[in-house]
């Protein structure tokens, strides 16, 4: 009972302090870190716009835009596509004062420090960063067991998260595909620039307010609560 209260007292100075400044979240972490199924969760929890680089891209492609195109063959091989294309592209999305969780971005440390000024331009700076840690081997078969919706994005893990109807999505029925560049050649070489062009993002930000390392090997649902945890929201004991 008095654990309850405790809880409850806990709720309302979260809500309290949650009432001030909406969450403004980086998520970083190296391909099949839990990015966007961590995103997804805070998205839909909290009411943040989700902001995935790689998603976008993928719209792109499927649209057949002209940044579809450009991006394709940097993406089907693993490699970044380059800063000016992401940059504009984000900008567009951050406009408003909103919270938001960014996904796949920023990705080097000229993103990152592009994205300082916009953010300082607007006065909204991020205040979490969040940073999902997985060795690479374990990416390697988390990626390759990956199937992923064409429609609304959302990714299944055919051992750990498998969907309820074999090879569809449980949101909208599409059926389910594995994207080109989950192929093990595509992975290794996406962790090598992961760990080339990505870790020096982690240094850039080291000293930021609310900056947290979360160990991502944990269940989906331990690194939610960690993720709450993190973003200073009340969690139940
Ligand atoms: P992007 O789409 O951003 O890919 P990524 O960063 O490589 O990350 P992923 O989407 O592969 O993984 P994730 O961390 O979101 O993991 P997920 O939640 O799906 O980028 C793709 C490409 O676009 C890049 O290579 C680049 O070319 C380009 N690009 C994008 N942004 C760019 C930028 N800013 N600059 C330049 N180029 C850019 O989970 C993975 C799997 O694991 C799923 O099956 C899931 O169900 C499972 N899983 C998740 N969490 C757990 C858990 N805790 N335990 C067990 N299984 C789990």
């Amino acid at each position: 009972m008095k654990r309850l209260f405790l809880w409850l007292c806990l709720c309302l100075v979260g809500l309290v302090a949650w009432a001030g400044e909406p969450p403004r979240v980086i998520l970083i972490g190296p391909p099949g870190a839990g990015k966007g199924t961590q995103a997804r969760y805070l998205s839909e929890k909290y009411h943040l716009s989700h902001i995935s680089t790689g998603d976008i891209l993928r719209e792109n492609r499927k649209q057949g835009t002209e940044l579809g195109q450009k991006a394709a063959a940097y993406m089907d091989s693993g490699k970044l596509v380059p800063d000016d294309l992401i940059v504009s592209m984000v900008a567009e999305k951050l406009e408003g004062d909103g919270g938001f969780v960014l996904d796949g971005f920023p990705r080097s440390e000229a993103q990152a420090v592009l994205l300082d000024t916009m953010l300082a331009k607007a006065g909204h700076p991020i205040n979490s960063v969040i940073l999902l840690e997985v060795k690479d081997n374990d990416l390697v078969e988390r990626l390759s067991l990956r199937r992923s919706c064409p429609t609304c994005q959302r990714t299944y893990h055919l051992k750990s998260n498998p969907p309820k109807k074999e090879g569809l999505c449980d949101v909208d029925g599409t059926a389910l595909i594995q994207r080109p560049d989950d192929k093990e050649d595509v992975i290794r070489n996406r962790l090598r620039v992961y760990h080339e062009q990505t870790e020096p993002v982690l240094r850039h930000y080291a000293t930021a307010p609310g900056v947290v390392k979360i160990d991502g090997q944990l269940g989906i649902e331990e690194v939610q609560r960690r993720v709450d945890e993190a973003l200073g929201a009340p969690v139940a004991p």
